[in-house]
């Protein structure tokens, strides 16, 4: 009867038909929300496994010694070269989270590097702040130079955050693709540039060799010139924090340029604004280990390490293994120091280099690195007999 009635009565049939769509509906999204609750409960799970870069970062011991390079997605690889040539340019790549996050699996696909690093620059935080930047063929970054106080009134934090967007979901992609592929050991880095490195492009407008314009500006008005460095300490912090937010599980801060700095400044635009970095991002990420990578500090990296409250400090190739075992790694993870053109080079200086830096560093919390970016005229087989000694010997 009741069927029956519904059958003819065509409002209540509307209203069955509607009733019916809408719990399809329903069901439909709550089994994707499960789905997707299910996918992102097992990323992070995987997310956080035991990895031991992570391991060594915290100080605990683990059974072999880590390793990852620096600039080990890049134009060594065949792979990148190839995806670059289709790409367009470098910014392009770097701004497109698929590509980015494709390139930044690229070295892991072939070595399974216990680390994988976002592929972006450091140069991204004053494009996101409004300067010019263009990277030429050959020529590398070109920034429209700022030279005195008054042009800091260019920048601004208009479109900061919709600018570093695509860096955030790359890291996001990258998560997934690594936990899709299998490369559950492998932990991911996000990184900045520290403020005086940063500052040095921003000043000269490019590379340097003299960072000439960079340091009559911080000697003759080093207010004007803190105006630059407390802009860059505020915004690098957040954007390493966003980094982290999307699922960096640690971050490098690269002071490239570090060496070209006296003691008095390396004190004033190294150390300061690196501890007022780490301060910003362990006020919302206390247990995220932060990585110092003061390049060509030379004794000064003992006041870094003492003074800006990183985690671990990257020893870039001058540093002697020895000293960095005694004064350094007895206070916090290393991480170094191979020298690039060693790789480049291959052959008995490898072995050697490699069994040197093991033998004096391998015992305490230690990461195989570079001491400064893989050169872009590697042999990859040189890359492969590197990862294989690492093996071998740690
Ligand atoms: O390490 C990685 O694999 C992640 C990606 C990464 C890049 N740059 C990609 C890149 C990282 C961590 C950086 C850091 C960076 N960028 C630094 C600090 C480390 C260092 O090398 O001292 C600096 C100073 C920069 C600025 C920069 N970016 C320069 C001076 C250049 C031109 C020189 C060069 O090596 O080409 C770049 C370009 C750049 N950044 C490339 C890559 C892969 C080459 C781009 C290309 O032409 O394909």
């Amino acid at each position: 009867m009741h069927k029956k009635r519904g059958k003819n009565n065509p409002r209540l049939s509307q209203a069955l038909l509607l009733s019916k769509t809408f719990l399809k509906i329903l069901s439909i999204y709550y089994y994707s929300f499960t789905f997707e609750n299910f996918e992102a409960k097992r990323e992070r799970k995987m997310a956080n496994q035991k990895k031991n870069f992570l391991e060594v970062l915290h100080g605990h011991k683990t059974d072999h010694i880590p390793f990852w390079f620096m600039r080990q997605a890049g134009r060594y690889l065949p792979e990148y070269r190839d995806l670059r040539s289709r790409a367009g340019g470098f910014l392009e790549m770097a701004y497109n989270p698929a590509i980015a996050s494709e390139i930044t699996l690229q070295p892991i696909r072939r070595f399974g590097m216990d680390a994988a690093i976002i592929f972006s620059d450091i140069l991204v935080i004053p494009h996101a702040l409004g300067q010019h930047l263009e990277f030429v063929t050959g020529e590398g970054p070109k920034l429209d130079p700022l030279r005195k106080t008054d042009d800091l009134s260019q920048l601004n934090f208009k479109n900061f955050e919709s600018h570093l967007a695509p860096v955030y979901e790359a890291i996001q992609r990258t998560q997934s693709g690594l936990s899709q592929e299998g490369h559950h050991a492998t932990a991911l880095i996000g990184f900045a540039g520290a403020p005086w490195t940063v500052a040095t492009y921003m000043i000269e407008g490019g590379g340097s060799k003299d960072f000439i314009h960079t340091k009559t500006w911080a000697y003759r008005d080093p207010e004007g010139f803190s105006q630059l460095i407390d802009l860059l300490v505020e915004s690098t912090a957040h954007y390493l924090i966003k980094q982290i937010d999307a699922g960096a599980q640690t971050v490098q801060l690269f002071d490239s340029w570090a060496g070209a700095l006296d003691p008095f400044g390396f004190r004033k635009w190294a150390i300061e604004p690196a501890k007022q970095i780490v301060k910003l991002v362990k006020n919302s990420h206390p247990h995220t280990p932060i990585i110092g990578f003061p390049r060509g500090a030379g004794q000064n990296y003992l006041a870094y390490a003492q003074e800006t409250g990183v985690d671990a400090l990257g020893l870039d190739t001058s540093i002697d293994t020895r000293w960095a075992a005694r004064a350094l790694q007895s206070q916090l993870p290393v991480q170094g120091n191979l020298d690039p053109i060693c790789v480049l080079a291959g052959g008995d200086a490898l072995t050697l280099a490699v069994e040197k830096i093991i033998g004096d560093l391998g015992e305490g919390s230690f990461i195989f690195n570079l001491g400064h970016g893989i050169h872009k005229d590697t042999p990859v087989e040189h890359v492969e007999m590197l990862v294989k000694l690492i093996r071998e010997q740690g």
